[in-house]
């Protein structure tokens, strides 16, 4: 066996997720010695790590769905993949089962996180595509620290209703917010009842997301994570720019951020 790479731990698979053809979830224990603490910050990215045919590391940035969660002396880290079926990493997750070794980057990093939202923010908008809602399930698992905001929306685009993930956790969730969280899914290319159809930038702008969360948007009110598929967040940033709101920076305060994830 080589050596594992440096900043990498050996995780073990306790349980796997089967969500649709090539989405699935991996549940992971790492030794919780090997992170810091907290390990990292709702919100954050990690990496993980195989072996290819060719007997070369392959690495990839995946985002944590939970909150950081110790069980003994492990470290509970739960990750939502898509299998890209041309891809160098995921058709090799995609074989994992449990009990499966799987090797962990040690150094979650990333500033999609509540505390780098500015102190005006009064409702989060949470713009996922596909994946992209992997970070936004963690944030709300901080239901202490969301409580600061008035309204929580989270907004998952995927193509077909079966991509819809984390529903039950996310009606548990609901409960738990007492009507502080909405959550708006968009199905694409299927018709499902109870879900908007088309895409976010075009939802934002004919106002139909604000008229599903029942939340007023606002330049001086809202603040907007976007992840997911970079042709989303390119396309939404013109959107949102266009009406009136601009990128955050640590510099000058605004109303949008966001994480792109290939
Ligand atoms: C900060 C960050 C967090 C991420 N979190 C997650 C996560 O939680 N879950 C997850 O599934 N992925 C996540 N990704 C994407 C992940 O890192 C890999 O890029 C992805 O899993 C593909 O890896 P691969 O080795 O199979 O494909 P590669 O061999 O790296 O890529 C093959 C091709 O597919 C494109 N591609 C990469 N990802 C996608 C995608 N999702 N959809 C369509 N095309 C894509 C690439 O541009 C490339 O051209 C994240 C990326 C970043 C930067
Ligand atoms: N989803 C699948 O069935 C499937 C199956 C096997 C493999 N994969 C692999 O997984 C990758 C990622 O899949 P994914 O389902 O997460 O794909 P995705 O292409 O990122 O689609 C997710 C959502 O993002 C929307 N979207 C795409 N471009 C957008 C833009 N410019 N602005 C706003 N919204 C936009 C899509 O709408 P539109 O539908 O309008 O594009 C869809 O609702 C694929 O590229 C493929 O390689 C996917």
């Amino acid at each position: 066996m080589k050596d594992i790479p440096v900043g990498f731990t050996a995780g073990r698979v306790i349980k796997r997720i089967e969500w649709a053809q090539h989405l699935f979830s991996l549940v992971v224990e790492v030794p919780a010695n090997a992170y810091p603490s907290p390990a990292f910050i709702a919100g954050q990215f990690s990496k993980l790590a195989l072996v290819n045919g060719q007997g070369e590391w392959v690495r990839r940035a995946y985002s944590m769905v939970n909150n950081p969660t110790l069980k003994k002396q492990n470290l509970i880290l739960e990750f939502l993949v898509i299998e890209i079926p041309q891809g160098q990493l995921t058709p090799l997750l995609a074989h994992l089962q449990a009990g499966n070794t799987i090797y962990v980057g040690t150094q979650p990093s990333g500033f999609m996180t509540v505390d780098e939202i500015p102190d005006s923010a009064i409702d989060l908008w949470m713009l996922s595509t596909g994946t992209g809602i992997g970070p936004f399930l963690s944030i709300l698992e901080e239901v202490e620290q969301c409580q600061k905001f008035e309204h929580l929306v989270l907004v998952h685009a995927v193509r077909t209703k079966e991509e819809l993930v984390y529903k039950d956790k996310i009606i548990e969730m609901m409960k738990t917010y007492q009507g502080k969280l909405r959550y708006v899914p968009i199905v694409s290319r299927e018709v499902e009842q109870g879900a908007l159809q088309g895409r976010i930038p075009e939802l934002l702008k004919s106002e139909q997301l604000s008229a599903a969360a029942h939340v007023t948007l606002t330049p001086e009110h809202s603040f907007f994570y976007l992840c997911g598929n970079p042709n989303m967040v390119h396309d939404t940033r013109d959107t949102l720019e266009s009406m009136g709101y601009q990128k955050h920076l640590r510099s000058e305060s605004g109303q949008f951020s966001f994480e792109n994830y290939w």
